[in-house]
């Protein structure tokens, strides 16, 4: 039976068209894809025929058809690689030839720079030790306040950094605070006064003067030299200030008292040889930038 434009046969069941095809008195309905959708497909379809003669689309036995734009994301990403690298060496020589933090905080755009590839390599390789930020823990000094045990000028965190304290480094910082007690230097009661004489330094109250009285003979001795006559620590020797009440062991009876006895003698490592002298200089500038700074 064939349909007729004017007299549409309708299906029963469902209440639609039929296509007037039939096969063995199955009947096919006509439902036409909505208009819409068709204009969407066409309009791909001749998109796709642009598509392939501006960009690179097919592939041939050696190579493709690169399109009359002859793009390429490998050869943008590669000139935006070599970009960025001549940015890069141009700061980092730059921040190689400044002379000092001045000169660097002068140019906003390579302090940028140092501070992003300082925060950087801090993250990934000071962070175990010095905490987030460089807040420090028992130990491992703060690199955020104005305490410095070996120098705050960049100068001074620079070198700290590249050669390490007490690190197997030619250059590395060094000096040894004895372990008084363990190697029968001193005795138990004379450590034990100078450990009174210590927190007298820090200004603790209710201090054994007795104690501290007989001990200030064998700190001049003993201690003075590194320490300084008053306390006040000396830099040459990393010998911290013991009349400031910052504590890099701790400033209670117990800690002076092993610190006396045993001595610690932190070790730093040098990063010298894993970093690039840019990296290093950029990592002095962030530690330096953190809080404590001096000026040279
Ligand atoms: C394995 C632990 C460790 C790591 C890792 C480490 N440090 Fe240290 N750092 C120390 C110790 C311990 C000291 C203190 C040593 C001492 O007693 O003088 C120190 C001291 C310093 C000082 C001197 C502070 C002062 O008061 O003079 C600076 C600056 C410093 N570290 C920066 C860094 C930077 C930057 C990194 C990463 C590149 C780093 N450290 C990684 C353990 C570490
Ligand atoms: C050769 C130099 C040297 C001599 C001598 C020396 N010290 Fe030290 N002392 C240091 C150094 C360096 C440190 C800190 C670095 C470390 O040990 O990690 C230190 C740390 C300390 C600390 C810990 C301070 C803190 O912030 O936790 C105390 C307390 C101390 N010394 C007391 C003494 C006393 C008391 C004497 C004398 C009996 C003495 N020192 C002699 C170099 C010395």
């Amino acid at each position: 039976m064939s349909n007729n434009k004017n007299n549409p046969e309708i299906d029963d069941a469902t209440g639609t068209q039929t296509t007037g095809h039939e096969w063995d008195g199955i009947k096919e309905l006509n439902t036409p894809l909505p208009r819409w959708w068709l204009i969407i497909m066409y309009a791909t379809i001749v998109w796709s025929v642009v598509y392939w003669v501006f960009m690179p689309s097919w592939p041939g036995i050696n190579g493709y058809f690169k399109g009359t734009r002859n793009h390429s994301e490998r050869a943008n990403v590669d000139a935006a690689m070599l970009e960025l690298q001549a940015m890069r060496s141009a700061n980092s020589e730059k921040l190689l030839a400044s002379k000092s933090l001045t000169d660097i905080e002068n140019d906003p755009e390579l302090l940028q720079f140092a501070m992003a590839s300082g925060k950087a390599a801090f993250g990934d390789n000071c962070e175990t030790c010095h905490g987030p930020g460089g807040q420090g823990a028992i130990g491992y000094p703060n690199l955020n306040d104005d305490v410095w045990l070996w120098g705050g000028t960049l100068e001074d965190i620079r070198t700290t950094i590249a050669y390490g304290i007490r690190a197997p480094h030619p250059k590395s910082r060094k000096s040894l605070m004895p372990a008084f007690g363990k190697t029968g230097i001193l005795s138990g009661e004379q450590v034990n006064d100078l450990t009174s004489y210590v927190q007298y330094l820090a200004g603790e109250d209710d201090v054994n003067e007795e104690a501290v009285q007989r001990a200030a003979p064998l700190f001049k001795a003993q201690c003075s030299v590194c320490h300084s006559a008053d306390g006040t620590g000396n830099r040459m020797f990393g010998a911290p200030n013991l009349t400031d009440r910052e504590w890099l062991y701790g400033g209670d009876r117990e800690a002076i008292k092993y610190t006396i006895t045993n001595s610690r003698n932190g070790v730093m490592p040098s990063w010298d040889h894993r970093f690039d002298e840019a990296t290093i200089a950029s990592l002095a500038v962030y530690v330096h930038t953190l809080g404590g700074g001096e000026q040279e």
